[in-house]
Parts: C-alpha cells; sequence; structure tokens
C-alpha cells in the first residue's frame, strides 16, 4: 500500500499547515475552485489565492506599514517581475558599485533576494518582521491586487511601479511555470483546462484583466502615486522605459551617467542573457523550495504562438477586447 502524502512531505508552497485560526475561518466562508499548483484556489477580495498565499496576504495586510519613502513594484505574476526587480535594485545602488562592478550583489545574488515579496516572503507563513531598521528608501515587491493593498500603501506618499504582460504570454509564461512547480506525480495541467481557467478568471492573482484594469484606473488618477509600465514596452525602448522609471523613483539620470552610458551597462547587467547565466541563477533556490532558473525561460515578446492555437489566440483576443473596452488600455 502506498503511504499516503502528509503535508511535510509536500513543497512548501503547497503546504496548509501553518494556517491561523483568522485564515481558516475565512476560508471555509470563501469561493474555491481547483488550483494550478495546490489542490484549491481560494476567491479573496475578488482574486484567486492559494491557501498559504492567502495567509500571507492577511498578514501583510494586518501589519505591513508603509513609509512615504517605499518604493513597491506590483506585477501580475510572469509579466517580467525578477526582471524589474533587478533594475530597480541596480537603479538605487547605482552608485555604491561604480568603482568595482564585479562586487555587485546582482551577480551573486537572486533579484527576488534582494527586493523580497512582501506576501510571499517577509509575511509569509503568519511572519511579523520588523522592516522599521532598514534604510530609506525600502524597495519591496507584491502581486497584491489594488484592491488588496494594505490601507498604510494608499494612505502614504509612497510609490507603486506596475508591470504588466499581454495576457497570451503572461497565460503561456504561467502554465509553463505552474507546471515546473507541481509536484512530479500530479503531472502537467491541461493546457485546455487551465486556459479555460484562465479565462474565467481563475488562476493566481487573477482574473488577470481585473488585476491590470485596477492598477491601470490608480496610474490614471494618481500618475505621481502609480507608474504602469509594459513589458512590451520595456523590452521594445528599454533606456526609455528605464530612463522614465529612474525619474519616477527619484533618483533620474544625470547628463554625466547619460554620457557615460550607465543606463546601458544597467541594462547589460539585468538582461536576461546576464541574468539568466549567473552561477546563483542557474543552481539556487529560493527558500520555499522552486528553483531560480524556473524565472527564467526565454523572456521573448509573442512566445504565445509556439503553444496557442489559432482558436485560443482568438478566444484570449476577444476576452481582453471586450475587458479592456473603455479603457483606452491595449496590448
Ligand atoms: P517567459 O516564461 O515568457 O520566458 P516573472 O519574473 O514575473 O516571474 O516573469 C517571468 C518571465 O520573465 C519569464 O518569461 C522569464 O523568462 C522572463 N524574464 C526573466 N528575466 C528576464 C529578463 N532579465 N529580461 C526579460 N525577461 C525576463
Amino acid at each position: 500500500m502506498p503511504t499516503p502524502q502528509t503535508s511535510c512531505s509536500l513543497p512548501k508552497y503547497l503546504q496548509d499547515d501553518g494556517l491561523t485560526e483568522e485564515c481558516r475561518d475565512l476560508i471555509t466562508s470563501l469561493p474555491t475552485e481547483r488550483g494550478w499548483v495546490a489542490d484549491h484556489f481560494f476567491q479573496y477580495q475578488g482574486f484567486w489565492h492559494h491557501s498559504r498565499q492567502l495567509q500571507g496576504v492577511l498578514t501583510c495586510q494586518n501589519h505591513f506599514h508603509a513609509q512615504d519613502s517605499d518604493i513597491l513594484l506590483v506585477t501580475t505574476p510572469k509579466s517580467g517581475t525578477t526582471w524589474l526587480k533587478a533594475i530597480t535594485f541596480a537603479l538605487f545602488n547605482r552608485w555604491l558599485y561604480a568603482d568595482d562592478p564585479q562586487q555587485h550583489p546582482l551577480l551573486t545574488n537572486n533579484p527576488h533576494e534582494l527586493v523580497p515579496f512582501l506576501e510571499l516572503k517577509l509575511y509569509v507563513d503568519n511572519q511579523v518582521p520588523d522592516l522599521t531598521t532598514l534604510t530609506s528608501p525600502r524597495l519591496f515587491a507584491t502581486h497584491l491586487p489594488f484592491v488588496s493593498l494594505p490601507t498604510s500603501v494608499k494612505d502614504s506618499a509612497c510609490k507603486l511601479v506596475y508591470l504588466c504582460r499581454n495576457p497570451k504570454d503572461t497565460f503561456v509564461s504561467l502554465w509553463h511555470f505552474t507546471n515546473k512547480l507541481r509536484p512530479a506525480e500530479k503531472g502537467t495541467n491541461s493546457l485546455e483546462e487551465v486556459l479555460d481557467m484562465f479565462c474565467r478568471g481563475v488562476s493566481l492573482y487573477g482574473p488577470f484583466w481585473d488585476h491590470v484594469l485596477g492598477y491601470w484606473k490608480a496610474s490614471m488618477e494618481l500618475p505621481e502615486k502609480v507608474m504602469f509600465l509594459k513589458y512590451e514596452e520595456m523590452k521594445e525602448q528599454p533606456k526609455v522605459q528605464v530612463s522614465r522609471l529612474a525619474e519616477f523613483m527619484g533618483c533620474p539620470f544625470s547628463p554625466e551617467e547619460e554620457k557615460e552610458g550607465v543606463v546601458d551597462g544597467i541594462l547589460k547587467l539585468c538582461s536576461f542573457d546576464s541574468l539568466s547565466n549567473l552561477e546563483v541563477n542557474k543552481s539556487g533556490k529560493m527558500s520555499s523550495g522552486e528553483e531560480y532558473k524556473a524565472f527564467f525561460r526565454r523572456g521573448e515578446v509573442g512566445d504565445s504562438v509556439n503553444l496557442l492555437t489559432d482558436e485560443m489566440t482568438k478566444r484570449l483576443d476577444e476576452i481582453t477586447d471586450e475587458k479592456l473596452h473603455g479603457s483606452a488600455l491595449k496590448f
């Protein structure tokens, strides 16, 4: 007889034995669906989360206090979070390693370690870290939808940088990524089945379109607080977008820096080829078990054509047109 699998033998991101009573009570009242990685998704404040992630969301909402000088990087999963983390870290710290570039922390640390996620790292498993000792400006990341941000984020002058990516490439990247996270015995998810779920809004931090629109609207209403970026635009005009980003974060490039090619240096350091070929990113792992290499796949625009049928593409295009109608946002 095979031994039943206990939650202790599961990878950390699938375990739900560390939930607080508050979280367990809440879960019993929430709509549920089959998860892409863990068994269940729960819908909280309109968006879908795995249980361990939901615990992180609640703890973060209860305990995170934003400071006016904080910068929060917000993304939909698989829209280039790792890249954005690397670029913002390099931007903020560009004076520290100018004389000795070989000492740059990005050469020996994965960007997720340098810019931690709130709900997935700092507040995971109901931890409440003391972040008051960190030097300002503090740099954090999150996948939280706008509606679920801790109140202090909205009430303070902290800034949000939002990055999203066209839904077809996001979906394909998410399909590949979540298949890597699934335990081998569960096999890969059927593309048709998870596409159907994605289209119904049932995906990690989905509905995808609601997530994007929440920040799009916020960036229209509060442009000095919320900056809206697209992966495709970063790929097409990296220097323009990174200069915009530096300006928004309050550390614009000086004319001397422009002349010395500092922007090019940052883009090179943070490029897909450089980061994905570093030893740390080829062989390292997160404390929760995910391999860093899972965050680097192809890094291209338009890769969805290699997986989606014409019919699938048409379906996603139609939903996107319908959802974004009247918003002036286009992919
Ligand atoms: P693909 O799966 O399409 O290759 P996230 O960081 O939000 O998890 O997103 C992962 C996606 O960003 C993956 O897309 C990954 O390859 C791509 N990516 C990672 N690092 C990148 C970089 N430095 N430049 C461009 N894309 C990058």
